[in-house]
């Protein structure tokens, strides 16, 4: 059985007291729940002060992005080490707004993958397809891409640092939702790709979750689909309640 795991990716919003208020407000709505893996994503300047809310909490902390280096003359980055000092557990990479915005290829979202990896703590790489490149069917084609480039020299045992983020780029910030059977259609792909590349074993262990336009209303569909293992949460994950109503999913 995978654990399930439900992310909030905060994205550039939120002040520090901002911040500070709503891990506060969800640390003290979701303290029962312990079957399930939650963690949430403020900006950088955020870390340190949710780490101290967090620091004795069921919530676990990641960063957005990181730089794959540990130290150096790399003016304004951050890196995993550093991260990991700041009180993060997880760290996102891979994101389709890095990727679109500023020009991440998946030679470089590898070496952030290892870099984070290095340092013990886990990876969530996210993968996803455009809308183009749905509708010229590169689905696959993109998705084996993403994954083969981003795990490249990931030994097998390393794999249990990582959580695979399927997250479709027309679905993401867009209100449009992947349909259940399209979001676990891509899921099992990319479990039946895993194993090609590492082992069953592997394959069957690690989590895929998804993302794009999740919310308390599609939440439970999309979790009762067998490879779907969690949610990573953008807009929704901005308000206590809907995180919250989407952390207690109902896949049963
Ligand atoms: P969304 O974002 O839930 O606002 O679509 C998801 C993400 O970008 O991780």
């Amino acid at each position: 059985m995978r654990r399930p795991f439900i992310a909030g990716n905060w994205k550039l919003h939120k002040t520090t007291a901002e911040a500070v208020a709503l891990v506060e407000a969800l640390d003290s709505g979701l303290t029962d729940v312990a079957d399930r893996d939650i963690v949430v994503a403020p900006v950088f300047t955020a870390l340190t002060s949710a780490a101290s809310v967090l620091s004795d909490s069921n919530i676990a902390l990641a960063a957005q992005n990181c730089y794959p280096e540990n130290q150096g003359a790399f003016t304004g980055e951050v890196s995993p080490a550093l991260l990991k000092d700041a009180g993060c557990r997880y760290v996102i990479v891979g994101h389709s707004e890095r990727r679109q915005l500023f020009g991440e290829t998946d030679a470089f979202i590898n070496r952030k993958v290892r870099a984070v990896l290095d340092t013990g703590m886990t990876v969530i790489l996210c993968i996803g397809e455009t809308l183009e490149e749905r509708e010229g069917d590169k689905t696959f084609e993109v998705l084996e891409r993403q994954v083969r480039e981003g795990l490249q020299d990931i030994g097998a045992a390393a794999m249990d640092g990582v959580v695979i983020a399927y997250e479709p780029v027309w679905a993401i910030g867009t209100g449009k939702t992947a349909s259940d059977a399209q979001a676990q259609q891509a899921h099992d792909f990319i479990r039946r790709l895993i194993a090609d590349l590492f082992d069953k074993q592997v394959a069957e262990r690690v989590r895929i979750v998804y993302g794009g336009s999740v919310k308390p209303g599609n939440v439970d569909g999309l979790l009762r689909q067998p490879d779907i293992d969690g949610a990573l949460v953008g807009g929704a994950s901005l308000k206590a309640e809907d995180f919250m109503r989407i952390v207690r999913f109902e896949a049963g």
